[in-house]
C-alpha cells in the first residue's frame, strides 16, 4: 500500500545479516513517520540479491527520492572494502552504484555504525555531547563510532580488535551471547572486559551501546565498570535506520 511521503521525510534503510529493515524518517526530529517495514536478508547475500531487496523496500513505501543506508562493513565513499558477517563477493563492489542502479533512487552508502553514531549525536543520547564519544552497535558483529567533538571519525572497525585470540566480536557480540546461551550477566562481564580495553586505548568521555541489546540495558548495566559514562542509545536499533537518513540528507 503507497504511504504518503511528506517533503520532510527521507528513506532510511539498515541492511543487517538476518534483516533489511527501512523507514521514512522526519529528518528534523529523528523520528520515524512511517512503521519499519523489515524484509528477510536474501540467501545468498550477494549484491545483486540484496539489491532487489532494497528496492523492493523502496517500493514498499511507494517513495521517490534520496535513499540512505547503512551497511556492515567499511564503506568508502560507497565502495564494500570488508566482509565480515556479509557475503565474500561484496568486497569491492561500488554499493552506491549497484544500489542506486537497481533501485533508479540517488542511494547513499555508509557503515552501519557510523550511520546509527550520527543519528544518536543528532537526535539521541549524543545531542549537544562534546568531547571523545564512542558509539558501540552489538548485533551479530560489533560496530564502533567515534565522534570528537561531533565529527565522526569513519569506518573505525573497532570489533576486530584482537581479544583472547580472536577478534573481540567473536567473544562479545550478541551473537556470541546466543551462540553460547550467556545469561545477561555472563555476557555483560565480556562486554565490560571489552568497553575497558576500548577505554585503556583511547580514554573516550562516554559510550553509547546501540544495537538490539539497547532494549535490555538494565539486565547487563551492572557488570560495566568503565570511567566514562556509559548509555544506551535512545533510538535503540532504529538508530541506524535514522542515521542513514541523515545521511542520504547530507549529501544531497
Ligand atoms: C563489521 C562492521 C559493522 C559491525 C556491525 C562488523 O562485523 O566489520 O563494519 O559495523 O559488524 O554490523
Amino acid at each position: 500500500m503507497a504511504k504518503k511521503i511528506s517533503k520532510k521525510s527521507i528513506l532510511g534503510i539498515d541492511i543487517g545479516g538476518s534483516g533489511i529493515k527501512g523507514a521514512l524518517v522526519d529528518f528534523e526530529t529523528g523520528v520515524l513517520v512511517t512503521d519499519r517495514h523489515r524484509l528477510a536478508t536474501p540467501k545468498p547475500a550477494d549484491p545483486v540479491s540484496v539489491g532487489h531487496t532494497v528496492k523492493e523496500i523502496i517500493r514498499h513505501f511507494d517513495y521517490d527520492g534520496p535513499v540512505g543506508i547503512g551497511f556492515p562493513a567499511r564503506v568508502i565513499h560507497g565502495n564494500v572494502k570488508t566482509a565480515t558477517n556479509i557475503d565474500k563477493s561484496w568486497i569491492d563492489t561500488d554499493a552506491q552504484k549497484l544500489f542506486s542502479g537497481i533501485s533508479g533512487m540517488p542511494c547513499f552508502i555508509l557503515n552501519d555504525a557510523d550511520a546509527a553514531g550520527m543519528a544518536e549525536l543528532k537526535y539521541g543520547s549524543g545531542k549537544n555531547v562534546t568531547g571523545l564519544v564512542f558509539m558501540v552497535t552489538v548485533g551479530t558483529g560489533i560496530g564502533t563510532a567515534i565522534f570528537t567533538d561531533g565529527v565522526l571519525v569513519p569506518n573505525t572497525e573497532l570489533g576486530h580488535l584482537r581479544m583472547f585470540g580472536d577478534i573481540a566480536e567473536a567473544y562479545a557480540s550478541d551473537a556470541a551471547r546466543t551462540r553460547i546461551n550467556l545469561t545477561w550477566k555472563e555476557w555483560g562481564s565480556r562486554f565490560n572486559e571489552y568497553l575497558l580495553y576500548l577505554e585503556f586505548l583511547f580514554t573516550p568521555d562516554i559510550f553509547i551501546i546501540g544495537g538490539g541489546i539497547s532494549k535490555k540495558f538494565s539486565q547487563f548495566e551492572n557488570q560495566l565498570k568503565t570511567q566514562a559514562k556509559v548509555v544506551p542509545a535512545k533510538l535503540e536499533n532504529q538508530a541506524g535506520i535514522v542515521g542513514a537518513a541523515a545521511y542520504a540528507l547530507n549529501m544531497m
